[in-house]
């Protein structure tokens, strides 16, 4: 939890920008938040991917980790400064991990902290989720992000596209009932506050502006993957904090 002050002090520093926002209707990209959301981001999330992704979040996806093991293509979109990435990568050597982001400086900082790894899978690029590159990826992981996105059914074919007809998309969204009145619990009012000062605000800022929110639910999110063309959509898993979330081909 101590790292996630810095996100909301993050909230305070920023608060005279979404005045702005909400005065205008324009929104406030993540890129223009004080750096300290993005190493916030950093320190709350990671020790939760270092609990639960190899362990449990991983194998709740069907023969992803037999993949994984084998060696397998991964592109983690929207990645930060690539924590997920890096467990991911130190767990299978043999699978290749590639990160995208479109904000460069956290893409820069994910790529020093792969260099200090010392592991030898795993790059990151900049780039937006629409137009990420490369094509066969076994497995495209969003970790707490394509909510934030302006266009999530517009990434989710673009990602459809570049995965192996067999492959996997896995979205790590923040945990949300399908209906508001469910959501009013400490979590749920702690993940509105961040949505109305961050996500939603980061989502009207690019195009289209669908404006999902940190609390889409379920629901919403596999109406999302079927628009996009996906077939399949299930809740792989969960935690008080989490909804895992698997749409194949
Ligand atoms: C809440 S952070 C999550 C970062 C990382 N996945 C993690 O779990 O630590 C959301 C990330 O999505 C990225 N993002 C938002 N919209 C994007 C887009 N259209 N294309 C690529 N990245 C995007 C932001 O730059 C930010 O790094």
């Amino acid at each position: 939890m101590t790292g996630g002050f810095y996100a909301i002090g993050s909230m305070y520093v920023d608060e005279p920008k979404i005045t702005h926002a909400f005065q205008t209707g324009e929104g406030v990209s993540w890129g223009d938040h004080s750096a300290c959301l993005f190493c916030g981001t950093e320190k709350f999330f990671r020790p939760g991917y270092q609990a639960s992704l190899v362990s449990e979040w991983l194998p709740s996806l069907d023969g992803v980790i037999d993949k994984l093991e084998a060696g397998a293509k991964v592109a983690d979109v929207g990645c930060g400064h690539g924590a997920s990435t890096l467990v991911m990568a130190k767990a299978f050597p043999k699978s290749s991990f590639i990160g995208f982001d479109f904000h460069e400086p956290s893409v820069n900082r994910a790529n020093e902290l792969a260099s200090d790894s010392g592991l030898a899978n795993v790059r990151f690029d900049v780039a937006a989720a629409k137009n990420f590159p490369g094509t066969d990826y076994d497995l495209i992981a969003f970790f707490d992000c394509l909510h934030d996105m302006g266009d999530p059914v517009g990434v989710a074919a673009h990602t459809l596209e570049a995965l192996r007809p067999d492959g996997t998309m896995m979205l790590v969204e923040p945990f949300a009932h399908d209906e508001l009145k469910d959501n009013l619990n400490p979590i749920g009012r702690m993940f509105y506050s961040f949505s109305t000062m961050v996500c939603t605000p980061a989502s009207i800022s690019q195009e289209v502006g669908l404006a999902l929110g940190a609390q889409a639910g379920e629901k919403r999110l596999s109406e999302v993957a079927a628009e996009a063309g996906f077939s399949q959509f299930r809740r792989a898993t969960e935690t008080p904090f989490n909804l895992v979330l698997e749409a194949k081909p």
